[in-house]
């Protein structure tokens, strides 16, 4: 108990170091009817940076993922949702060119930390345990439920935005996070 607190403490310190040095700081979004609609540009494109950073820190972690998995058609599932995140990488730079942007990542400290927890399973468990796998399952719905949060959002921000274009990329997107989740859901069933 007393150690996961101590734990907890060292994050926050580090955050607020991080904030305070290495992180720009993040824009007050204007609540104001006249500047209303530029608050929610901003804040559109700073999850859009952030939820870059994410898909490409997948791109590194799902490999180890594949390579701790024991099952066979778990493996398959983590090398086929690797292929299709390198799609929402490039979809996220389809949609910076559309906002007449440079691609830019922004750290995502939720999905680090949900990485953090993929590779404690892997450390905890026994290599070829029903454990591990199961594990492993869980540990990438949060990451697929993460994304189908932050892209949901992003969808419907887009709209709102009156940006209906991109609206439908991040849809795409959207969908193919919940087939990998109900996928997901359906190997762990089947073990
Ligand atoms: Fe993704
Ligand atoms: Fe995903």
């Amino acid at each position: 108990m007393a150690k996961s607190s101590s734990k907890k403490q060292k994050a926050t310190s580090s955050d607020l170091k991080n904030q305070s040095s290495s992180k720009p700081p993040k824009k007050v979004v204007s609540t104001s009817p006249e500047s209303g609609e530029a608050g929610l540009e901003d804040l559109f494109l700073d999850s859009v940076k952030d939820i870059y950073w994410a898909e490409n820190h997948l791109v590194k972690n799902i490999p180890k993922m594949e390579k701790a998995a024991a099952s066979e058609e778990l493996q398959k599932a983590f090398a086929d949702h690797l292929e299709i995140t390198k799609t929402h990488v490039a979809r996220l730079e389809q949609v910076f060119e559309l906002l007449g942007e440079k691609k830019q990542a922004q750290k995502c400290d939720a999905m680090e930390g949900l990485a953090i927890e993929g590779e404690g399973i892997i450390e905890n468990t026994i290599a070829g345990s029903a454990a591990r796998d199961t594990g492993l399952i869980m540990a990438a719905q949060k990451v697929e439920h993460y994304e189908i949060a932050t892209y949901g959002g992003l969808a419907t921000l887009a709209k709102t935005i009156g940006r209906d274009d991109i609206a439908g990329i991040l849809a795409e997107t959207l969908s193919e996070e919940k087939e990998a989740d109900a996928l997901l859901t359906s190997i762990a069933e089947s073990m």
